[in-house]
């Protein structure tokens, strides 16, 4: 049996609570003898700088890199927000672990499980059997471009700078994340920007549509402006397969791409660097799109899969192990097709069950797919 080494990173707000579900699923994995987990877990984000006065230790860093793959729960909270220095806020733990770690391609699958397609708050035709996957840069554009700051002028105003910033190599390589995944799903890539306002807009067409015509001239390449593509989202999400963007329009549209599976709570994320050309070892992260939800969190009540789905993209992406993805991805089918739901995806009325009530029924159902594999 295969044994792995995982960072667990919880983070604040709900993070604890998901990731105490996902260690659920760990643990039915182990158990049923498929794979042997050794976890570790640290303190990041808010929780981080309560305790040491730092959302990002390098000691993190460290332990981030050398484990086979790190779970990564959420961040944040009103409690830090516009506290501290912006360089020491929660976000840092996240931000700076992308950065470190060198995770520029973000794959976030918005799958409608077919119970949920009720769940979402367009029409069920329209999302029913949705499965599209926004391929988003992540170490780049206006999260990280300098300066980034504020000034105070001569007559007394204050002066806001972020700087949006790209070069033909950071997007040819998250062109080329996109392009290659296209080409074992529908062979369909949407690349939005803004190059009708922005430079970087000119730079990220010319460059994805340069790499097309070199490498990929087997796949079909569209280009959307990003407002349009905000809207067509909602309006007929199913024309898409895989959507390529930069870090802030990805950021934003995957929000609204969560919304056509039933929840923000739903969509899970990986987030990957390139392998090194030694080891072979690849960086990775794994964690749901949304955040620490500090609306709800202590409740007890907050959607554990797509911290869960974020777990079977791990064993997908960094593991080796499709297989145990997929028995993760079928057993969270199964409970949805049970009935179970979060009040975040409950129909009005419905009876909702608990973050630890999904999660255990998560582990059962997996171990109830194992039983019913060895009967048959
Ligand atoms: P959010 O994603 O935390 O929450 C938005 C809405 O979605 C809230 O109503 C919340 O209750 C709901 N929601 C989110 N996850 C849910 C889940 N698993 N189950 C049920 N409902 C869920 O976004 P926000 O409120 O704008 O941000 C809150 C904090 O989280 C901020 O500090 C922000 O910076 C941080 N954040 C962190 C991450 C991260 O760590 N990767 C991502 C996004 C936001
Ligand atoms: C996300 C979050 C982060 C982002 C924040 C917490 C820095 O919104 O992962 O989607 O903007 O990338
Ligand atoms: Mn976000």
């Amino acid at each position: 049996m295969t044994s792995y080494n995982l960072l667990l990173l919880p983070g604040d707000g709900i993070g604890p609570e998901i990731m105490a579900e996902a260690a659920k699923v760990l643990a039915a994995l182990s158990d049923l003898g498929l794979a042997h987990f050794e976890t570790e877990e640290d303190l990041v984000g808010g929780a981080a700088i309560d305790a040491r006065g730092n959302p990002l230790s390098d000691e993190t860093i460290a332990l981030a890199k050398a484990a086979d793959a790190t779970l990564f729960g959420a961040v944040g909270g009103p409690k830090w927000d516009g506290k501290g220095p912006f360089h020491l806020r929660p976000e840092i733990g996240i931000l700076g672990l992308r950065k470190a770690l060198g995770l520029y391609a973000n794959l976030r699958p918005a799958k409608c499980y077919g119970p949920l397609a009720t769940a979402s708050s367009l029409h069920a035709e329209l999302v029913s059997g949705l499965d599209i996957l926004v391929v988003r840069e992540l170490t780049g554009g206006v999260y990280f471009g300098q300066p980034k700051e504020i000034v105070t002028l001569q007559d007394g105003q204050r002066r806001a700078v972020d700087t949006q910033v790209y070069t033909t190599s950071e997007v040819e390589r998250i062109g080329r994340v996109a392009f290659d995944l296209a080409r074992k799903r529908k062979n369909l890539v949407h690349s939005a920007d803004k190059n009708n306002v922005m430079r970087t807009g000119t730079l990220w067409r010319e460059t994805i549509t340069d790499l097309h015509a070199a490498e990929f001239a087997d796949v079909t390449l569209e280009h959307i402006l990003a407002d349009n593509l905000g809207m067509q989202l909602v309006r007929k999400p199913g024309q898409f397969d895989v959507l390529v963007m930069d870090n802030l329009f990805g950021d934003l549209l995957s929000d609204v791409a969560a919304m056509l599976t039933g929840s923000l709570g739903m969509l899970p994320s990986a987030s990957l660097g390139d392998a090194d050309p030694v080891t072979g070892s690849r960086p990775s992260l794994y964690e749901p799109i949304h955040g620490s939800a500090p609306d709800i969190a202590g409740q007890g009540f907050a959607n554990p899969l797509a911290m869960i789905g974020s777990l079977a993209m791990s064993l997908r992406y960094s593991l080796d192990e499709p297989d145990l993805a997929d028995r993760v991805e079928a057993a969270i089918e199964s409970v949805l097709e049970q009935g179970l739901r979060t009040p975040d995806i409950a129909a009005p009325g419905q009876n909702a069950v608990s973050t630890a009530e999904m999660g255990t029924a998560v582990a059962e159902a997996l171990r109830a797919g194992a039983t019913s594999e060895a009967v048959a």
